[in-house]
């Protein structure tokens, strides 16, 4: 363990909780250049090498997301090994072509970039953590009901330790790929055994980074209007159920990517 990634002591991390006056703007201006600046790419400069202090103080900074309950209910497998990578790689590509064939009218990505990304961590996480959040485990329609909330609880809290550690790699001056299309069931029985991962836990995600193979571009992002409301929800930007549909044959692939002929 390096200097930066001991565990915390306690006592020490009390005395230390160290915020700047209420309003000085420096931190937030620091933390909105790495937030604007954190950037996917799906194609990585291959021939660079991350070094493994890179990894723990990405990786120290999921550890110190906020988790239901304080479960902390994540696990990270840091992937270096490049067969590995490509097994996953092609596991992906496979998938990339399922999915047209089965007409998902997805616009999938170039996967092929994941055999080649520098940086490459598993996340996981063990759904039995549910247990951990207000249920009663008796089978009823009302724990149904709180299950359904507590696996929401879970998956928010491994969504705020990746984007943690996201923008710990944006802040080293990484760019980043998050996959999530690896939660299908049959992905994850393709992926445990490679990283010799128990039954019991799920593979949630995939998080790449590196130096980007060609200059990054920035993606439209939603106006401030369309999605803060103040003191009661604002619906002039309320979709219906046919606009929401149009977006999404229309819109959403130009918005995923720099335009629709340039799908990376
Ligand atoms: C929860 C989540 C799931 C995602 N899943 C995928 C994925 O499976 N494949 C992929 O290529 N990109 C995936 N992305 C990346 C998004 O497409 C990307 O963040 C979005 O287009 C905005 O671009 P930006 O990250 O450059 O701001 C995912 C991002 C998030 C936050």
């Amino acid at each position: 363990m390096s200097e930066f990634t001991s565990a915390v002591d306690l006592e020490a991390a009390e005395a230390e909780i160290d915020l700047p006056e209420i309003g000085d703007l420096t931190r937030y201006l620091e933390l909105m250049q790495t937030i604007r600046n954190r950037v996917t790419v799906r194609k990585f400069d291959a021939d660079y090498t991350v070094p493994d202090e890179h990894y723990e103080l990405i990786l120290e900074a999921a550890r110190h997301a906020p988790s239901g309950a304080n479960a902390q209910p994540w696990q990270f497998v840091i992937v270096r090994d490049p067969a590995v990578k490509q097994n996953i790689s092609d596991y992906f590509v496979a998938e990339q072509r399922f999915r047209a064939k089965a007409k998902m009218k997805f616009p999938t990505p170039d996967y092929r970039g994941l055999a080649t990304a520098p940086g490459f961590v598993v996340v996981c996480s063990d759904m039995r953590w549910v247990n951990a959040f207000p249920v009663l485990n008796d089978g009823s329609d009302l724990d149904r009901m709180y299950k359904e909330n507590a696996e929401r609880i879970l998956l928010q809290s491994v969504a705020a330790a990746t984007m943690s550690a996201h923008l710990a790699a944006a802040a080293l001056g990484y760019n980043v790929w998050w996959v999530t299309a690896i939660g299908q069931e049959k992905a994850q029985e393709e992926i445990r055994p490679l990283l010799n991962i128990p039954e019991e836990i799920s593979v949630l995600d995939i998080f790449l980074f590196g130096p980007p193979a060609a200059k990054p571009y920035k993606r439209w992002r939603r106006p401030t209007e369309e999605i803060v409301h103040w003191d009661k929800y604002n619906r002039d930007y309320f979709m219906s159920d046919s606009e929401l549909d149009d977006w999404i044959r229309n819109r959403r692939h130009r918005v995923m990517y720099k335009d629709a002929s340039n799908v990376d």
